[in-house]
Parts: C-alpha cells; structure tokens; sequence
C-alpha cells in the first residue's frame, strides 16, 4: 500500500477540510503531517459548520484514526477547545485519534515570542496567525523543544521550566512587554495533562505498520505550497514544509511509499497574511471574489486578499509536489462573473517567462493574462457543469498536464462533483 497526500496548491484555505471529509470513505486512516493551530480546516454536513485546526478532517467518520504525525506542532490549549467541540457533537474521539509522541509543543511563551517577533519586524511583519508557530519550529531545529512524549517524563515540569525561562530572557532582550503569562500557563498545564486521555504513538512503526497491513491512508496537508519554508515567497511563509517531501518527514514515511499526490486549488487565488501576490485585485473585482467566496480567516478572521488565478504559480505546485490529481474549489464563486481572467506567465524587463522567479515580491513582476468567458449560472452537483466551466477545467488541465478529479462547488459535502475518482 502507499500514502496518498492531499496538499494546498497555493496559500492556503483552499478547502482542504472539506475535500478531506469527502475523501475519508477511501481511507482507513487520516494523519496530518506538518503545521499547526495556525490551520484552520471547514467542515460542513448536515447544515452545521465545524472548524479544525490540529485535529485531522477524518474525525467525523466511524472506523477511521486520525492520527496527529510527528511533524505536527500542538498548542494544548487549542488542542482541548477542539475536543471540547467534538464532545459536544458526541464525537467519540479517543477512539478515532492518536497523537505522535515525537510531535512538538507549542508552549505560552512561543506564543508570546511570536508576537514579539512580529512587533519587531513592524512594517515588515509577516502576518503571522500568532499561534506560535515559527518560534516552536525554531526550538525544533535548535534542537531545544518539548515534544508530546516530554509529558510522560517525571522530570517534564523542570524542563519545561527551564526553556520557558530561556524564553523569558529572550522576550525581555526583545523588550517586548507581556502579562497574564502565570494565567496562560496554568490552562496549559492543565489541557496538557488532559492531552494524555488521547493515546500517544510511536506513529511512523504505527504507519508502516498499517500500510504493510493493507491500510490505506491519506495524509493531509495544512497551508499551501507558497507558504512552504523552502519554496515559499520566503520570508513571508510558514515555518515548516507545507510540501509532499513534508508528509515523509512528518510522518516518517519513505517517499518511494507515496502513492497519488492531490493537490488542491481554487478557481482563483487568496492570500491571508503579508507577502507578494502578483494576481491580486485591490479592486472592486477583489472585493467580489471576497463577498461572494466569503474570504476571511477560518482561524484569525482576517480578511483574505483576492486576485485572479495564477497558472505559473499553480505549474511550480504541481512540479514541486509531483501532482498526480488536481482538485478545483470554489469553482461557484466565479459562477457571477461574465469575464474571468488566468494569469499564464509573468514578464520582467520585457521578458516573459512562466517560471517563479529567485524574489517572488519583485516590483518588476507583470502578470499577463488571458481571458475566458464565465459561465453566468449557478452550479449543481447532480446537473452536468455548464459548457464555459468545462472548458475552463479543460484549459486548466492542459496548462498543468494534470487531470482535475474532483470539481467543488460550495461548502458542504455534498456540493461536490466527482470526475475521475472512486469515492471508496
Ligand atoms: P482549508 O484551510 O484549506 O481547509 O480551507 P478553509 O476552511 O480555511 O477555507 C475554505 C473555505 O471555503 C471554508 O469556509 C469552506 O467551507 C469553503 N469552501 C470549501 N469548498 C468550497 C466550495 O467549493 N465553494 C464554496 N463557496 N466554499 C467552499
Ligand atoms: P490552512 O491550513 C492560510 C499564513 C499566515 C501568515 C504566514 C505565516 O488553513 O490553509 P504562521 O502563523 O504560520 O507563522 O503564519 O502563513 N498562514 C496561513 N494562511 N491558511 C493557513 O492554513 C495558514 N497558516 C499560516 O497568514 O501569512
Ligand atoms: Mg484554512
């Protein structure tokens, strides 16, 4: 068996969560394998609306694991407002996830340093969700952090105490003016010994386990590939890889052991947070795509920046993830749209070229573009896509050289148009 991978093709929020939910019948077991409670994953069934955000979107099905892998950082505090949520659904959540005893932990004082780190860079910050993630991924690799399977030692509290204060000294050089920390830290003490209810695993033997014995399972990204650490518009990225290689290091899978690879875009282009977009629209078209694709944060409601879809950026997805099958969603929101416009390639000095260039916020960057007809009419799962939509799949798809499987068209599960998958 392999480990097929569900990632974002562009900067997030391009409706992983849902597509995740509708893909679990496939599988046996979910896991999530970078990231953190900077996502926010929607899930929408049966008229209600829920949001994820370390949890993986298998969770609502019985019989599936959901597993939370190694290269997953976690904020208890978040992590228990989620199962605080699933309870309330009588979702039996013990029995459907596990916890990676190698995943990191997000402490108070991360959070704090994130915030300082952003007041810092002023101007210049990068619009951080401030859930602590880079600091938590800096510790990481400094080799310094705590990690789940830290809460099972006898000594845990002293090491925590001990790199919390290598955090306060670090907040007090940054002059950064904090207060409530003792507050913060009694919740997390407290959630981070409830954490302990959810089986902890050594979850790469748990996953080549399960694959040798005929599981399947779908990793699922959080992000998109342009907020990835080493292929992102750096600095104005995540801290970890958002990318296929990711799901191997973050859930200690081989990569001859990946099997399709989806890789998931809108029919336009969003961006939460700093950082060059070269398609987007600060105009009343922008403004459009928002209202009408309801456009802010699932996790920081921030309005999300909006702008046209961008094919060079979308070919360097594919290429860098090895793209098996494209998803489209929120193929709907163009459905009020005479005109949509596709950028195909960018010009510098009078140069074309459909390859991202070294520094993606380079003011000399033009977007050209070409326009297809829209199609003027609402979508309908069970009614044969209009013709002008056909044929916006069909330019996009030789653009790419990648099939699109799946077509969604709104939130919920069942707005979603299969074309060349088997659901189970
Ligand atoms: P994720 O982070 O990739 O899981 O995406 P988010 O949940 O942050 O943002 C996607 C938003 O679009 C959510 O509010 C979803 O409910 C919604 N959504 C997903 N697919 C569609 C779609 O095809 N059409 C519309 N209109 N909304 C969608
Ligand atoms: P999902 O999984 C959209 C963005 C932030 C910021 C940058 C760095 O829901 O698609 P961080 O908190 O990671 O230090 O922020 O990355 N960002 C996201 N944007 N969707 C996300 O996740 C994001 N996670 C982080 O807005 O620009
Ligand atoms: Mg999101």
């Amino acid at each position: 068996m392999k480990v097929d991978v569900l990632l974002g093709m562009q900067w997030g929020d391009e409706g992983k969560g849902k597509i995740v939910d509708v893909l679990t019948p496939k599988y046996d077991i979910i896991a999530r394998f970078q990231g953190g409670p900077n996502a926010g994953h929607t899930l929408e069934f049966d008229g209600q609306k829920f949001v994820l955000h370390t949890i993986p979107s298998g969770i609502f099905h019985s019989g599936k694991m959901n597993l939370v892998g190694n290269g997953v950082v976690i904020d208890p505090v978040i992590f228990q407002k989620e199962i605080d949520n699933l309870v309330a659904q009588n979702v039996p959540y013990t029995e459907r996830l596990l916890i990676s005893r190698k995943a990191h932990l997000i402490l108070p004082t991360h959070r704090l340093l994130d915030a300082a780190s952003e007041a810092a860079k002023g101007k210049d910050k990068i619009g951080s969700t401030l859930k602590g993630i880079g600091p938590t991924y800096m510790d990481k690799t400094g080799r310094n952090g705590l990690r789940i399977g830290d809460l099972e030692a006898p000594d845990f509290k002293d090491r925590y105490n001990a790199l919390k204060e290598k955090h306060i000294q670090m907040l007090d050089r940054m002059d950064f003016a904090y207060d409530g920390l003792e507050e913060m830290e009694k919740v997390w003490m407290e959630t981070a010994q409830n954490i302990r209810k959810i089986p902890f695993t050594d979850s790469e033997y748990y996953i080549n386990n399960a694959l040798k014995n005929g599981k399947r399972i779908l990793a699922e990204g959080a992000q998109g590939s342009l907020l990835d650490i080493e292929f992102g518009s750096y600095p104005f990225v995540t801290s970890s890889n958002t990318i296929c290689a990711g799901a191997c290091t973050g859930l200690g899978i081989a990569p001859n052991k990946i099997g399709d690879v989806y890789g998931i875009f809108k029919a336009y282009c969003t961006r939460v947070g700093s950082g060059p977009f070269p398609t987007e629209l600060e105009d009343e078209v922008g403004q459009k795509l928002r209202d009408i694709g309801h456009e802010y944060g699932a996790t920081t409601g921030r309005p999300r920046r909006c702008g046209w879809l961008d094919m060079v950026a979308l070919n360097y997805a594919v290429m860098l993830n090895g793209v098996t099958k494209l998803i489209m969603t929120k193929a709907d929101v163009l459905s009020d749209f005479s005109n949509i416009e596709v950028c195909t390639s960018y010009s510098m000095d009078d140069k074309s070229t459909t390859e991202l260039p070294f520094d993606h916020a380079d003011p000399r960057i033009k977007t050209n573009y070409t326009a297809q007809p829209g199609w003027m009419t609402e979508l309908n799962a069970n009614e044969a896509l209009p013709k002008e939509l056909e044929d916006y799949i069909d330019f996009i798809e030789k653009e790419t050289e990648c099939p699109i499987s799946i077509v969604s068209l709104g939130p919920d599960r069942t707005q979603t148009m299969v074309r060349d998958l088997q659901l189970a």
